[in-house]
């Protein structure tokens, strides 16, 4: 175990008071700049009322909760119950977790997500020309859009042509409305399932609905009904090390668990990434000078992504600021102590990737978007668990490598088009939930690129 923490003599963490709580909700920003910061990421304790969760932000003490002292802090804990009920054990932890987590592992690795990006790309492609017919010189809700785009790309690249245009779009329905049907239980996690929640009903039928389209899919697999290489047929080949495959039902979980952590996520941060170019002129000019130079008269594939190179360095720092996965929860075992803090076992512990990189001694100015920050030259020396938008550890996101294919695809096809344009007067601010998602709606006209 590599210990850069001192576990020696310790003392009670100081306990912020409740009085933050409203304050967090309504102005994140300032109040989690106010937190992490007392003084310089020393961990807290927030009170919270029911609880008072240890507050981490400092990437030594990040470290020592996803990896060197991993086993101490597992990701239980009640809130993730809710989440199991759809998408099975891939949200939970131990053995089951653990065997879903290496097949899905050793299916998003560089070939296999090279051998389906031919296909992303050109569902892309059709995905934004639909786009463009809809939002002819009228606003768009940019979120609603970008959930779209990202849906039908992720639906082809994990069921390939087994499912048509319109069957993507309702698995997409049922399964956006699933996840709006289970949040009052994310928000009372503590409630019993005996108990009739708002939203139970909506949420089996959603399921209901999901399932009548995943399972003969995943059926035809089996019978080898299409030549295609898709993620259901990848998955249905696999085997871990004892040789045993999946059965259809932790195919069926798999494929939403991936789903639903690989959408919301996206989305949101390609709405940010019209507010950060909105916001960021000179930058936007960059971009757009470099996907018109690489692409020419093309549509993006898979030869130009390694040259969009400021293009990735954009989206890297988009993430730094507008950190998609804002909190981690996790929950102690036992008592334990980071840098002189003892964390009593059994508490609940909010690593917060969000004010991690807002820390001033380990990112230099915080506040200013530059993505230069990510250059190779700049990059060098910079603390593994400093930038935590993919979160680290056993638990460290599966989509990383899908999501950067995706997002320069999107924003390649999109950009090579159109100059989205963020027609919100006021700065748009982001709220603390699920994920940091904007406040308000975000409406974008889609300009033509050549207009300029
Ligand atoms: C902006 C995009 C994304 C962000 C910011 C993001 C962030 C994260 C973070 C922080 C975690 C760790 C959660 C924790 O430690 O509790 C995670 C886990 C995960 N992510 Fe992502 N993710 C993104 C996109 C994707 C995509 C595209 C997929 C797949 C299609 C995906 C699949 C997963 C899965 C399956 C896990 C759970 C891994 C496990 O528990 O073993 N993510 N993601």
């Amino acid at each position: 175990m590599t210990a850069e923490v001192d576990t020696g003599p310790a003392r009670r963490a100081r306990t912020l008071p409740l009085r933050q709580l409203p304050a967090l909700m309504r102005e994140p920003l300032k109040t989690f700049d106010g937190l992490g910061n007392e003084p310089s990421g020393e961990i807290v304790r927030v009170n919270l009322g029911v609880s008072r969760p240890y507050l981490v932000t400092r990437p030594e003490h990040v470290q020592w909760i996803l990896r060197d002292n991993v086993e101490n802090y597992p990701r239980g804990g009640m809130m993730w119950k809710p989440l199991t009920r759809l998408v099975g054990d891939m949200a939970g932890e131990g053995p089951k977790w653990a065997l879903n987590r290496g097949v899905f592992q050793r299916l998003m690795t560089g070939p296999n997500i090279a051998s389906v990006t031919g296909e992303m790309a050109r569902t892309i492609a059709e995905a934004v020309d639909d786009l463009a017919r809809r939002a002819t010189g009228r606003p768009v809700d940019s979120h609603a859009e970008m959930t779209r785009i990202v849906q039908r790309a992720i639906i082809r690249v994990f069921f390939g042509n087994r499912i048509s245009l319109d069957g993507a779009d309702h698995l997409a329905d049922a399964i956006r409305t699933a996840m709006k049907a289970m949040r009052p239980r994310l928000l009372t996690p503590f409630a019993p399932l005996s108990v009739r929640l708002p939203g139970d009903r909506a949420f089996h039928e959603a399921r209901r609905a999901v399932d009548e389209v995943i399972f003969p899919m995943v059926e035809g697999a089996r019978r080898g009904e299409t030549a295609e290489r898709d993620i259901v047929s990848m998955l249905i080949e696999t085997r871990d090390e004892q040789g045993r495959g999946l059965n259809d039902q932790q195919v069926r979980d798999g494929v939403l668990a991936m789903f639903m952590a690989g959408t919301e996520t996206t989305a949101t941060a390609l709405t940010w990434l019209w507010v950060a170019l909105k916001e960021h002129p000179a930058i936007a000019d960059k971009v757009y000078a470099e996907i018109d130079a690489v692409l020419g008269p093309d549509m993006p594939d898979r030869t130009h992504l390694p040259h969009l190179r400021y293009t990735k360095m954009v989206v890297q720092e988009l993430l730094r600021v507008y950190t998609v996965a804002c909190i981690l929860p996790r929950t102690s075992v036992d008592d334990d102590v980071i840098d002189g803090i003892r964390i009593k076992g059994g508490s609940t512990i909010v690593i917060s990737p969000y004010l991690t990189h807002r820390l001033a001694d380990v990112w230099p100015d915080p506040d200013v978007f530059d993505p230069e920050r990510f250059s190779p030259a700049r990059s060098k020396g910079r603390h593994r668990f400093a930038y935590m938008v993919f979160g680290a550890g056993p638990h460290q996101c599966l989509g990383t490598l899908l999501f950067t294919v995706e997002a320069q695809l999107i924003a390649a096809t999109m950009l090579r088009r159109f100059r989205p344009v963020v027609r919100n007067e006021s700065p748009v601010r982001p709220q603390v939930g699920l994920t940091l998602s904007p406040r308000e709606r975000v409406e974008i006209v889609l300009d033509p690129a050549d207009r300029r």
